[in-house]
């Protein structure tokens, strides 16, 4: 695991953003697969800039995690948090653009069909945001490892959690989300962990300091070969050193 501390948020989205341009740089093809929610919202803007600068992103294939049972029109959604940060908001467009979709009615060909494409796409980068009780995606605590594209339920942490992103009513709020698995997480080249705030700093201190364990889904990404995790001074608070 290569840690890397920063200052706060905005020096994260550097970070991030410094990571991303390079690799875009280096390969043009690259296939980049983005997390949403608060920890990417920087990183999702600033890349918009850089590209409405110039930087050709012509080539490259850029796909998503995961992504709510719900509307897709919803401020929650996936395909609309990544429409409102980054490809509405974009001068030029990946050449490829790969979503799950929230309204699926059948989510099991939804999820095969997303799973032909991810075959196709190896990932040369997997970002991911953390959970406050150690999630990814939505492989939530107790998730085998072994775990491929599913749709997942959302434990009551995660369910508030983006009530409170999104100042959703709780009945309004998804329960359910389609998620790669383990299995396609790691098949990444690289796999990034970004953590800000106070709200990250037990699950951080437990992936940093615990072992790699199913109560900690995070945790699990430590024996990947290539994984960063990126963590500002709050979300590193509780650790020891
Ligand atoms: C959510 C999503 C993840 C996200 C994580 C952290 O439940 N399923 O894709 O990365 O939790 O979200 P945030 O960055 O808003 O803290």
């Amino acid at each position: 695991m290569k840690l890397i501390r920063v200052s706060n948020y905005d020096a994260m989205t550097q970070c991030l953003l410094d990571i991303f341009v390079k690799q875009i740089k280096s390969k043009p093809d690259s296939v980049l697969s983005f997390t949403t929610g608060a920890t990417p919202k920087g990183l999702l803007e600033s890349l918009a800039k850089e590209v409405n600068k110039g930087l050709d992103i012509s080539k490259s294939t850029f796909c998503n995690l995961d992504e709510y049972v719900g509307k897709k029109s919803g401020i929650y959604s996936v395909y609309s948090f990544m429409h409102r940060h980054f490809y509405d908001v974009v001068k030029q467009h990946p050449k490829n653009i790969f979503m799950l979709d929230a309204e699926a009615k059948d989510k099991i060909a939804e999820i095969k069909k997303y799973a032909q494409i991810l075959a196709q796409y190896p990932r040369d980068i997997q970002l991911l945001g953390l959970g406050t009780n150690g999630h990814v995606g939505a492989n939530e605590p107790g998730t085998s490892f072994n775990s491929t594209l599913f749709v997942a339920d959302s434990h009551e942490s995660t369910i508030k959690a983006t009530q409170n992103l999104f100042n959703l009513k709780y009945e309004e709020t998804p329960r359910q989300m389609f998620t790669m698995g383990f299995k396609e997480i790691m098949v990444a080249e690289c796999v990034i962990l970004a953590a800000s705030g106070k709200s990250k700093a037990e699950a951080v201190k437990k992936v940093v300091e615990g072992g790699v364990t199913k109560d900690v889904p995070a945790s699990y990404l430590k024996t990947h070969k290539n994984f960063v995790l990126i963590i500002d001074e709050d979300s590193a608070s509780l650790l020891s050193k």
